[in-house]
């Protein structure tokens, strides 16, 4: 997969993506991540990036000509379309759904913008998909990026050390992931549960299924409604 970011702070994504997983990921040649600095299109003298609304308002927002130049730039990088994404607090959530559609794409590019927002017509003119990553307020997408590329990233063939890790995670299947244990067997007096010592595999995986669902209930029971929901459709 080829992940393109277009910000005004590359520096920002350099530590996330030279460690763990990503740097796993782009030094075995599964994800090739390019960074491109929306502010060396700036036209103007001062490298203005960003403009006052029209009608008034607070803030700042990114102004449509650098931002559309760096996508027409980046856009010829690589020769696959790529599908377009728009980082911004009014998006379509990000969820663990979404992150498995994103990961059978071959080719990504985000968009990450600063200030207030978006001068409308970059969305519009981009045709560009919107995402957030919850509902908050960041100041930029570029930790909203960077949370979006790891969580697709880990999903790419070759990542997980254990295909099956993936399909266990939690909301994998609309559930929390059941408790964790390893060695010692006893620690500050709290026991590792008999049945996961006991070898059974049938049983552990029964076990397995009524703790997340269990721990679901009492946690999130969110997800269960949103799961009945599904259902219902
Ligand atoms: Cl993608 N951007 C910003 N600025 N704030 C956010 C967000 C994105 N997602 C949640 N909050």
């Amino acid at each position: 997969m080829r992940v393109d970011i277009l910000t005004l702070f590359p520096e920002m994504f350099e530590s996330p993506l030279s460690c763990s997983i990503l740097k796993r990921a782009r030094e075995a040649g599964i994800a090739d991540i390019v960074l491109t600095n929306i502010r060396d299109f700036a036209t103007n003298h001062y490298r203005k990036v960003d403009d006052k609304p029209y009608g008034g308002g607070p803030g700042m927002v990114m102004m449509p000509g650098p931002v559309f130049d760096c996508f027409e730039h980046v856009q010829k990088l690589s020769p696959q379309k790529g599908r377009v994404i728009l980082l911004t607090p009014q998006g379509q959530k990000f969820d663990q759904k979404k992150a498995i559609e994103l990961s059978r794409e071959n080719r990504l590019i985000l968009i990450s913008g600063k200030y207030e927002g978006f001068d409308e017509r970059i969305r519009i003119g981009l045709g560009a998909e919107q995402i957030s990553i919850g509902d908050y307020v960041l100041s930029g997408g570029e930790l909203a990026a960077m949370v979006i590329i790891e969580a697709v990233v880990r999903l790419l063939p070759g990542m997980l050390g254990d295909e099956n890790s993936a399909k266990d995670d939690s909301f994998s299947e609309g559930l929390l992931e059941y408790p964790q244990y390893t060695r010692p067997e006893v620690f500050r007096g709290m026991k590792v549960p008999d049945i996961l010592l006991s070898g059974d595999h049938g049983k552990i995986a029964e076990w397995r299924r009524e703790q997340a669902l269990e721990r679901t209930k009492k946690w999130r029971p969110d997800l269960l409604k949103a799961e009945k929901k599904e259902e219902r459709r």
